[in-house]
């Protein structure tokens, strides 16, 4: 304990500031006894000691959050506790603890972030998780939480999960500040899809007999089609327990398939989610997690229930058949071979849906490998991003990010089980990009670099920040994009460029297509491992995103501000 005040300092106000351990104090004199809390207000730094004290209550003026003066502890949980510290009185001497009562211990983190995701309160999400991944824990067993605390309270898969999938999938391409940023902003989105919703009601798996997984997979296609959630979901719990990984798969993307192109490809990518989630946990979590699914599933729509696809073409049809004929050839051995798949990005980005359709089945009859015909379609869906004209409507970005998004999915599903049902996605996919032909006109060209910015960015040590304030101004389509490729073709790499694109899209206030369309950006640029492909691909991720921005940034900054605090830093300099 040491001395830091004296009783006759109180005569004329209540509050006093002092310097303790390098952090300010603030006593308050409450009748006769004296208290002591941080003075940054827990909520977003602003200090107490322009509150108020009546009752013995704290009030901080800024959003007026209200605080037991002896304990540091909210009425108002939006604003989080204040940390307190132990008060002796020595005669006319006031000591004060240089240490707070409660020190946080990776324990109550963990509460406090449970606490933080039942009351959706971003300022108690983001400092748990800050505090957790300062005590290094390790960022599965912080996604792991999330993912149960998503599991039990809410019906439905939703972008909250997806976010956290992608955290986990992206987390070695990124830096540490946008890690960070990430997995807050993925754990605030499954805060908020889970409040006000009925928590999950539990399904059990088939009782009695061992099931052959054909026949589950039979009911499991009937289900879906009949929109039937608990037949669905005990027939997926059977699957689940009896049989495979790649049964479930095959069950999974089977019913998906049967809509075309479902729910704009978002339903793909939501079931690869909790795949991918599923196998970061090893498996621990998949009863809890497959389940949450189902109600995409079964409540999937495709395009044959739309007019887009069955007029003035009826793709629909063409893709049906299609479906038909790779079945009737399909081979489950498949013995790959290095077949030439140079002719199929011209017809992909061409006017015939039938010989789309056709170079695709004759690749794969001559045994091309899946994975390599899933990359060229999304470089194809990456380059109709890249060549958005600014003339378009807004509005109309979101076809082609949507079929990026699906042709990646496409791609990571047949990488995890190259079977027929997952196979049927190339065929979506690949009249999905034909669909999005017309928003490419006119054409504007790739980004072309002059070899003085090319050259800026080589000099540049911060060129981080160079490239991300080019977003600062709206209508930056082609500055951004051209700064993409100089930094690229400075040197930088793919993953150092990645990072730079999921930190710009995290600081703005966007819904999780951007983040989805940069792993896209992840998987496909590296899967051309320094090709020419490469660029247009960042490119059209970057064009996409400087269509965007900027946005308020409001999310983004109550993320620094909880990183502030939790440093300890002091946020407004007046104060003391
Ligand atoms: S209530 Fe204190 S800063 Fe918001």
């Amino acid at each position: 304990m040491q001395q830091v005040a004296l009783l006759s300092d109180f005569t004329s106000s209540n509050f006093k500031t002092v310097k303790v351990a390098n952090h300010t104090i603030l006593l308050i004199k409450n009748g006769d006894a004296i208290h002591a809390v941080d003075n940054r207000c827990p909520h977003m730094g602003f200090p107490l000691s322009k509150g108020t004290i009546k009752d013995g209550i704290l009030t901080c003026h800024w959003h007026h959050a209200r605080f037991d003066a002896q304990s540091g502890c909210a009425f108002d949980l939006f604003a989080d506790d204040i940390p307190s510290y132990q008060v002796e009185i020595d005669g006319e001497k006031v000591l004060v603890e240089d240490t707070p009562r409660k020190k946080p211990t990776t324990d109550y983190y963990q509460k406090r972030l449970e606490q933080g995701l039942e009351q959706n309160i971003s300022i108690i999400i983001y400092k748990s998780i800050i505090g957790l991944l300062q005590a290094e824990k390790s960022h599965l067993e912080i996604a792991k939480q999330i993912a149960k605390f998503g599991s039990r309270n809410h019906e439905t898969w939703s972008d909250g999960m997806t976010m956290l999938a992608m955290t986990i999938n992206l987390w070695d391409q990124l830096k540490e500040n946008t890690r960070t940023r990430a997995l807050c902003k993925a754990a605030k989105q499954v805060a908020s899809n889970c409040e006000n919703r009925p928590a999950r009601r539990e399904r059990q798996a088939l009782e009695n007999v061992d099931f052959q997984p054909e026949r589950l997979g039979e009911w499991f296609k009937q289900w879906a089609l009949t929109r039937h959630r608990n037949g669905a979901e005990r027939t997926l719990l059977t699957q689940l327990e009896q049989t495979s990984n790649g049964n479930l798969s095959d069950m999974l993307f089977g019913a998906l398939h049967n809509r075309v192109y479902s729910s704009s490809g978002h339903d793909l990518d939501f079931v690869n989610k909790a795949f991918e989630i599923d196998a970061s946990l090893e498996g621990e979590m998949s009863k809890n997690l497959f389940p949450l699914i189902i109600p995409t599933v079964v409540n999937a729509r495709g395009e044959e229930e739309k007019s887009g696809w069955r007029s003035p073409m009826d793709l629909v049809s063409i893709l049906r058949t299609a479906e038909e004929q790779l079945e009737a050839t399909w081979k489950d051995d498949n013995q790959y071979s290095d077949t030439d798949l140079s002719e199929l990005r011209a017809c992909l980005l061409g006017e015939d849906p039938q010989a789309i359709v056709d170079d695709i089945l004759e690749l794969l009859r001559s045994n091309a490998h899946p994975l390599k015909i899933a990359r060229e379609i999304a470089y194809v869906a990456a380059l109709r991003l890249a060549q958005f004209p600014e003339g378009n409507d807004i509005a109309d970005w979101f076809a082609p990010v949507h079929t990026l998004n699906f042709a990646n999915a496409v791609y990571k599903s047949i990488l995890r089980n190259d079977s027929l049902q997952s196979a049927r996605g190339l065929l979506h996919a690949a009249l999905s990009v034909f669909q999005d032909r017309f928003l490419n006109i006119p054409a504007p060209k790739l980004p072309d670099p002059s070899e003085e910015l090319v050259q800026a960015y080589r000099n540049e040590p911060n060129w981080e920040r160079k490239l991300l304030d080019t977003l600062n101004e709206k209508g930056s389509w082609r500055a951004f994009p051209e700064q993409a490729v100089a930094a690229y073709r400075a040197g930088k790499s793919l993953p150092d460029l990645i990072d730079a694109l999921a930190a710009a899209t995290l600081r703005e206030d966007f819904d999780f297509h951007k983040l989805q369309s940069v792993e896209a950006a992840a998987v496909q640029g590296q899967l051309w491992d320094g090709a020419n492909e490469v660029e247009p691909i960042i490119a059209g991720v970057a064009r996409h995103l400087a269509a965007h921005a900027p946005t308020p940034r409001g999310q983004s900054n109550m993320i620094d501000i909880a990183k502030r605090l939790q440093r300890g830093e002091k946020l407004y300099e007046e104060a003391s």
